[in-house]
């Protein structure tokens, strides 16, 4: 960052750039990286060039994907999803499954059956935990779908795809990382494209900077955004990046840590399948058994829960934390119900997921993506936690359940 400032390259062209696209391209195993504001400008440029690829270029006032639907996560955070709507999109939120808290497999199977027209899907990995990519990959490839993959939380987390490890952002056609200041390497800042694809990257790379045709002037013939990363964002990456393994190995120690502490306690650490996922724990999650849930609502804004012996719930475990200064957060509230996207379609794995419930039928409807909203929540996880600090947390939480 100083040898930007010391060369007078501040701007978003410099060595610092072109150092992080190389070095972030050979570390995930793609051929192309393009290094952008934010995670959310990647996604949204990824997900227009895949509509674009679909549907062909849109009329310059409206978004390549007007009149269409798009598959996407519903456990996640909206800028993962957002971008389909910048596009003029309907997103169809998939459910989500129990093993890994990702798409379920069965439910994008069935949102297949309900939308076959459908040839997008957009996947996180939550937490840096890989989703079930194998089978997710198979229906897409199945039904002729593009994948854009949401990997901002999970740069460093692998997944054996055939056998092989395969880096998360390298297993879509177009992959997004994210360097926000809560990420696993960070710039402050900024996001990363990365591709196989020369000229998708060369796409990516025109729109980021208002898309100049090739004039003397400036000429357009396409919307463009001011969307390329600072070289000064970029010293920061830089710097980061020889520390990635480090921070990697500092989550994992942090997750095991609580994974250790918290037995005994009705609750389960947030999973992942052990055999063909090796995830970089940027967050530490907990869910509480069913049985050992309190009595707890929460309404848009607000919530509620009653003390209750030998149990507990997410929220009276978070204000706990809190009076001893500690951070947790309620896990990701799931798309599907969020006031935004109350009118979107949702499917479960039983198909599609809203208006199931029946006045006259016993009952209710499965949703897991709610269930661990319900009964989840983010543990501090901050990789400089100390193990003292980090006992106490645990402690906080056994008394919760006294
Ligand atoms: C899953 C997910 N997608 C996208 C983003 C957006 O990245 P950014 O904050 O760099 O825009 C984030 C985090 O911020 C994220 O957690």
């Amino acid at each position: 960052m100083d040898e930007a400032i010391q060369t007078n390259w501040v701007s978003t062209v410099g060595a610092n750039i072109d150092a992080v696209e190389m070095e972030i391209a050979a570390f995930t195993g793609n051929r192309y990286a393009v290094a952008l504001s934010s995670g959310t400008a990647a996604l949204h440029l990824a997900t227009k060039l895949a509509a674009e690829k679909l549907y062909g270029q849109a009329r310059t006032n409206r978004g390549t994907l007007a009149g269409r639907k798009v598959f996407a996560s519903d456990m996640t955070f909206d800028a993962s999803v957002n971008p389909i709507a910048y596009e003029d999109g309907e997103a169809v939120f998939i459910d989500t499954e129990y093993d890994t808290w990702n798409m379920s497999p069965e439910a994008l199977e069935k949102a297949f059956e309900l939308f076959p027209e459908v040839r997008l899907v957009v996947i996180a990995h939550l937490y840096g935990t890989p989703a079930k990519m194998r089978e997710l990959k198979d229906i897409c490839d199945r039904h002729g779908a593009l994948i854009v993959e949401d990997a901002a939380e999970s740069l460093g987390a692998k997944y054996k795809l055939n056998g092989q490890w395969v880096e998360t952002g390298a297993l879509g056609q177009y992959n997004c990382i994210s360097f926000n200041g809560n990420k696993i390497i960070t710039g402050s800042t900024g996001g990363m494209f990365l591709t196989d694809i020369k000229e998708d990257a060369e796409k990516v790379r025109k729109w980021s900077t208002q898309s100049r045709e090739a004039a003397p002037w400036y000429q357009h013939e396409e919307i463009g955004y001011n969307y390329r990363m600072s070289n000064i964002t970029a010293g920061i990456v830089r710097g980061q990046i020889p520390y990635l393994e480090k921070h990697i190995e500092q989550k994992r120690a942090i997750y095991n840590r609580y994974k250790e502490g918290l037995k005994g306690l009705p609750v389960k650490m947030n999973p992942f399948d052990e055999e063909n996922s090796i995830p970089n724990h940027w967050l530490s999650c907990m869910l509480i058994d069913e049985g050992a849930m309190a009595p707890c609502a929460r309404g848009e804004r607000d919530y509620l829960y009653q003390s209750d012996k030998g149990k507990s719930s997410p929220d009276e475990v978070l204000d706990a934390l809190a009076a001893f200064n500690s951070e947790g957060r309620p896990v990701w509230k799931p798309m599907h119900m969020q006031p935004i996207y109350r009118t979107s379609p949702f499917v479960t794995a039983e198909g599609n997921g809203r208006g199931r419930t029946n006045a006259y039928i016993a009952g209710g409807a499965a949703d897991v993506g709610a269930d661990i909203f319900r009964r989840g929540l983010c543990l501090p996880s901050d990789s400089k936690i100390t193990e003292a600090q980090q006992e106490k947390v645990i402690e906080i939480i056994h008394r919760c359940f006294l």
